[in-house]
């Protein structure tokens, strides 16, 4: 099964449409998401609620985390960097924080509203090994730039 990028992206929109409010808009996109992926084995946000500082969000999956400095783990990473972390194998990431010792590879992508504020985090975590490509960076860098541009 592959995922279509494009119909996702028509529902998500079709969803969120005039929504601005960060939680009703990461509970949708994570929905949407997580059902569609064939390999995400857990999909979730993390909100910036403080310097430096992640907390958990709209998720689905086993539990995860509820707090994550900026300072560790792959979702640290990107929320320090502002750069997306594909990361095919997280045995050769440094830091990487194992919630579920199930997780083979990640996607974490920086949330951003249109002024440029970040917002937190998406973090896609998968059971199989480099379960993520540029084709999900690509396609999820747009979607989250439409759905969270007027977010706050
Ligand atoms: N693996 C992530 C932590 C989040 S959980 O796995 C849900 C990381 O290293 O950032």
């Amino acid at each position: 099964m592959t995922l279509d990028y494009p119909d996702l992206a028509a529902r998500i929109r079709a969803l969120c449409h005039g929504e601005t409010d960060v939680v009703a808009l990461m509970a949708t996109v994570v929905c949407e998401l997580h059902h569609s992926h064939p390999l995400s084995d857990w999909t979730g946000f993390y909100r910036v609620t403080g310097p430096e500082i992640l907390k958990i969000g709209p998720y689905q999956g086993g539990h995860g985390c509820l707090v994550i400095p900026f300072s560790r783990g792959v979702c640290g990473a990107a929320a320090r960097t502002g750069q997306v972390q594909l990361v095919p194998d997280v045995d050769a990431f440094p830091g990487h924080i194992a919630c579920a010792s199930s997780t083979r590879s990640e996607l974490v992508l920086p949330v951003r509203n249109k002024a440029g504020v970040l917002l937190g985090v998406l973090d896609l975590d998968s059971n199989t090994p480099a379960a993520f490509t540029e084709a999900d960076v690509t396609a999820l860098t747009a979607i989250l730039a439409e759905v969270f541009a007027e977010a706050s």
